[in-house]
């Protein structure tokens, strides 16, 4: 037996970085699971891993996307919000049709995806909805207004939706990591003027002097998503080499 043996997981944006170390670990775990992403990638058997086109955007994409999920598989237990993306700029930065995409991208995202996947969770034995916050809902970074924004609203909704849905015993938490490793940090590299020396920079800002892993992100929202986590709901668990409480002192 492993944690997710028998259960359903749906990953949105498991298509790429942190979404796909959690469908390969949810999968790893014994679970079925369900990637919805503008570009999903098949990475195991269908009967394992079902990739499908869904955009966050669109209420009937995901609807049509939850539902083929549920008939190919028998169920949803289990929902991972992951699909987001980026935003670079102080507040003056980026005007309001972009404020309005990002939000709709990064928070109502969350909102639509979980809207279609309640009447499966609903009818589940351990439900749970794992979102993926950040370490800038919490702490001020530079240059991140918009997507810091996007996340603090991330946060307020995870602690929203889990006193809402804790009647119906649906677990709502949130992870927020650090600077994590995936292919978003490295395009973001890719266009600073020294990608070694931004990298470098990004990692000292972290207290463990590393970039976190796809992976130990993954870890995190497998322990909240599993039924062993059954007595955690409405908090937020940070993945961030300590970034958000620690001050150590460096030479
Ligand atoms: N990488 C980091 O440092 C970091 C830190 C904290 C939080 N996060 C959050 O983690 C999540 C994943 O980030 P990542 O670094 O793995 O990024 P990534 O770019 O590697 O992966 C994001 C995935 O989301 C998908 N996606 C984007 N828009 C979508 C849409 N409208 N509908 C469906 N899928 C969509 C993309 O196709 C991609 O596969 C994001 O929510 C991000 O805000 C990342």
């Amino acid at each position: 037996m492993t944690a997710f043996d028998g259960l359903v997981a749906v990953v949105t944006g498991g298509g790429s970085g942190i979404g796909a170390a959690c469908v390969a670990a949810l999968s790893a775990g014994g679970a079925r699971v369900g990637v919805l992403d503008l570009r999903p990638t098949q990475t195991e058997e269908a009967d394992r891993v079902l990739a499908i086109r869904a955009d966050v955007a669109d209420q009937a994409s995901l609807d049509a996307a939850m539902a083929e999920v549920a008939n190919a598989f028998g169920g949803i237990d289990i929902l991972i919000n992951c699909a987001g993306i980026s935003s670079v700029g102080d507040v003056a930065a980026n005007g309001d049709e972009e404020w309005a995409r990002v939000f709709d991208i990064n928070v109502t995202g969350v909102a639509r995806a979980s809207r279609a996947a309640l009447p499966y969770l609903r009818h589940a034995t351990s439900p749970a909805i794992v979102n993926i916050s950040s370490i800038v809902a919490t702490a001020g970074i530079v240059q991140r207004a918009l997507y810091s924004a996007s996340k603090g609203a991330v946060h307020a909704l995870t602690l929203a939706m889990a006193a809402d849905l804790i009647d119906d015993g649906v677990r709502v938490t949130c992870v927020a990591p650090g600077t994590v490793d995936t292919p978003w940090v490295a395009r973001l590299l890719a266009g600073a003027d020294d990608p070694v020396a931004e990298k470098a920079r990004l990692a000292a800002r972290q207290p463990t002097g590393r970039l976190v892993t796809a992976d130990e992100v993954a870890a995190a929202v497998c322990y909240l998503a599993g039924p062993s986590a059954g007595a955690t709901t409405g908090m937020s668990l940070a993945v961030d080499g300590g970034m958000s409480g620690l001050r150590p002192r460096r030479p």
